[in-house]
């Protein structure tokens, strides 16, 4: 065996779990593990897994399928591939994943991330199962990143700063699978994000499961909200640009607003799911909020940032929905004008309440209301690109483009910006003008009169 040993982690689902990868690479990296893009070259396979809809959860047994091959012909080469199934799916099925999937080596629920190093020794004995909520803090065992894997991950990063979620909408596992909402202390947030700034980070996005429901623990003793965990993150140096998700509009508080209000660094643009537009299915879904409530937040939000892009998450086809329920779906996507928005059907999940519900929606209503969404919230989006045409931007230049000489960045409002540009512009903020309008991005050029700017300079409407 070599002395390096190999991990291949695959995410799926939300940025929680983008997160959570990258730090299972560190706190395996201070075990000797150097990651690979290869699963073939792996000693180790970590499956970190989505739960929350069932497509989701059953594309990981499609996969740990194909995990089952590698790891016979590892075997016939005389290697031990070891597989370790994480996230979500991990937390929901534990034992479960061992009986249907017996070459499964590690099962590990998502609060226990820190334990790995631990989990794969005893699994040299056969499988192990760790799925408990421990008592003691992850975040204060995961290793942090070299700032060499810092920058090679980037110029924007996410980083943790709530997990779980107390608001039981009737559809949704997250309540049980990552349990109950708990927020980190503000100094350690900050002392990560000055630590991925000082590496060379310029874009720092927030995240959490329901992120504006932190309410950590803040230096002065103090319980801090989102909007002053926000103000005190733009003050580090290096943070450009700051963006949090997802949020859920019953925490839109009065910080928050203030925060679009006063942080020029915090971007005009918000992931601000409504599921619905019904009342009636917005009360059976238990959002605890109504249609009207949602708009005023959309107001609120708009009178202090008046270009403010917002996206959205649509169910279709929750128990009880009638087409007049979904007209008001889409009701409120002409109301909102979204940048852009995700939609789904509605899918049953084992142990939450809508699950239960006898009235459920017939599929090929589901299919024939989602496509009908859809094409309503895709008119909405070319809309917003279209009217960006003309419009000097400022983008964070990412990485290079498809095509020589090319690089991708973004734009305030989170839409790809595919300019030709010099590779030195990568992690820096440049005005650019918005020449044409693609399908999926946008299409810039660099005016060699524009000014560089160092804070964005966003156009306000
Ligand atoms: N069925 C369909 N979509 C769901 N989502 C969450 N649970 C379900 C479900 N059971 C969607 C919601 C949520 C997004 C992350 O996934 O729209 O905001
Ligand atoms: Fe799920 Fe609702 Fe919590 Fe969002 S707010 S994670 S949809 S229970």
């Amino acid at each position: 065996m070599s002395a390096i040993r190999k991990v291949y982690i695959k995410s799926y689902g939300c940025q929680m779990n983008v997160y959570d990868s990258r730090r299972m690479a560190d706190t395996l990296a201070r075990e000797g593990f150097a990651e690979t893009q290869l699963p073939e070259d792996a000693d180790l396979v970590i499956l970190n897994t989505c739960h929350i809809r069932e497509k989701a959860a059953e594309k990981v047994y499609s996969e740990l399928g194909r995990m089952r091959v590698l790891k016979t012909k590892a075997a016939a080469d005389g290697r031990r591939l070891m597989i370790a199934v994480a996230g979500c799916v991990a937390q929901a099925e534990g034992e479960e994943i061992v009986r249907r999937a017996p070459m499964v080596d590690v099962v590990v629920g998502s609060q226990s991330y820190h334990r790995l190093p631990d989990l794969i020794t005893r699994a040299a004995h056969g499988p192990v199962v760790e799925t408990e909520f421990p008592i003691e803090d992850k975040f204060d065992h995961l290793a942090d990143p070299a700032p060499s894997v810092i920058r090679a991950r980037g110029v924007t990063a996410f980083v943790t700063v709530q997990e779980g979620c107390d608001k039981f909408c009737t559809f949704c596992v997250v309540p049980y699978t990552r349990g109950a909402e708990v927020s980190r202390p503000a100094a350690k947030i900050i002392a990560e994000v000055a630590r991925l700034t000082d590496a060379g980070v310029r874009e720092i996005t927030l995240i959490g499961q329901n992120v504006n429901a932190y309410h950590g623990q803040g230096p002065d003793g103090r319980t801090w909200t989102l909007g002053t965990l926000l103000s005190r993150v733009s003050e580090i140096p290096g943070v450009e640009r700051l963006r949090y998700t997802t949020s859920h509009p019953r925490d839109v508080d009065d910080s928050l607003i203030a925060a679009h209000r006063d942080i020029a660094a915090l971007m005009p643009q918000l992931h601000l799911p409504v599921q619905s537009g019904s009342d009636r299915i917005l009360a059976a879904m238990n959002r605890r909020h109504t249609g009207a409530d949602y708009l005023r937040v959309i107001e609120r939000l708009r009178s202090v940032r008046p270009d403010m892009a917002f996206t959205s998450d649509f169910i279709v086809g929750f128990p009880g929905e009638s087409e007049q329920d979904f007209c008001d779906t889409l009701r409120i996507v002409d109301d909102v004008r979204y940048a852009a928005a995700f939609s789904f059907k509605y899918s049953a999940r084992p142990g939450t309440p809508a699950a239960d519900r006898i009235d459920q929606v017939a599929e090929p209503d589901k299919i024939e209301r989602l496509a009908r969404l859809q094409e309503r919230i895709e008119s909405h989006r070319q809309s917003f690109n279209a009217q960006c045409r003309g419009k000097i931007l400022p983008v964070l230049f990412e990485r290079h483009g498809r095509l020589p000489g090319q690089l991708v960045g973004r734009s305030p409002y989170l839409q790809p910006v595919q300019t030709m540009a010099p590779r030195s512009l990568i992690g820096e903020i440049v005005d650019v003008e918005i020449t044409a309008v693609g399908s999926n991005s946008l299409f810039g050029s660099l005016d060699p009169g524009l000014n560089r700017t160092t804070r964005p300079a966003v156009q306000r409407a």
